[in-house]
């Protein structure tokens, strides 16, 4: 059986207040996470106190949205990942289509920001994903492998997740079907094996919710979830962990 991460992206929603309030109910609905599966949230910087707070002693995994590639220095308004690993983060979720898109990351900070935290011990989810246009223009395969080669150019496969959120699914209420889900992980668990990255986990994301987890999860490749909107509210993600 294929070891499951459910991760929870909170993008810029919750105060701390609201974070501890949420782990108060969401440890309640979830009282043991079964062996099979890994369950993390990426809070909003802000959060990542009442978030480490609330989960200690559990299984629950905590990391970070972004970082910088640097662990200190003079970079007004960035978020440190050694500092985030001396809080007790673990994780650090790096080129999300936001960062990209809104904040003109470009593959080559991605990848100094993956080797820094790499570097640094901690663990990396990558998120990669190809705009309609693009899919639409059959260029979704060699966005992917373009990404995935420029952010994984000097990466360890140890430690790494993949998270393939194609950036039409994303807040929109359009989920890829579960077909077009499992032949594009196809793709990526075959990219990722030629150049030695065997066993990465390759998690779906883009508008999961728990009316189409199941069947999405049901695709051999699809190893996960990264969740938005959906992991907001304890229950509908504890539902989306469940399946
Ligand atoms: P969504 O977001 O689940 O709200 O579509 C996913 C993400 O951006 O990671």
């Amino acid at each position: 059986m294929k070891n499951k991460i459910f991760a929870a992206n909170w993008k810029m929603f919750k105060t701390p207040d609201e974070t501890r309030k949420y782990f108060s109910s969401f440890r309640e609905l979830v009282a043991k996470t079964s062996a099979d599966r890994q369950v993390l949230f990426f809070p909003p910087a802000l959060c990542l106190e009442a978030a480490l707070e609330s989960t200690r002693g559990t299984s629950l995994q905590i990391g970070v949205q972004n970082c910088h590639a640097k662990g200190e220095g003079a970079f007004t308004g960035e978020i440190s990942a050694q500092a985030a690993q001396k809080m007790g983060a673990q994780w650090v979720l790096l080129g999300h289509s936001e960062r990209r898109t809104l904040f003109h990351e470009t593959d080559a900070m991605v990848s100094e920001k993956l080797q820094f935290v790499q570097n640094l011990g901690m663990k990396v989810m990558l998120c990669i994903g190809e705009t309609l246009d693009e899919r639409q223009s059959q260029r979704t395969e060699s966005i992917l492998s373009g990404q995935l080669e420029k952010a994984l150019a000097k990466a360890r496969a140890q430690d790494l997740a993949i998270a393939y959120e194609p950036v039409w699914a994303i807040g929109t209420g359009v989920n890829a079907s579960p077909e077009q889900a499992e032949q594009t992980h196809q793709f990526i668990v075959r990219w990722l094996e030629g150049r030695g990255f065997t066993g990465t986990p390759v998690l779906y994301g883009g508008s999961v919710k728990p009316e189409n987890a199941k069947a999405l999860i049901d695709q051999p490749h699809v190893s996960g979830f990264l969740v938005g909107g959906a992991s907001l509210d304890p229950q509908s993600f504890s539902k989306i962990g469940g399946v």
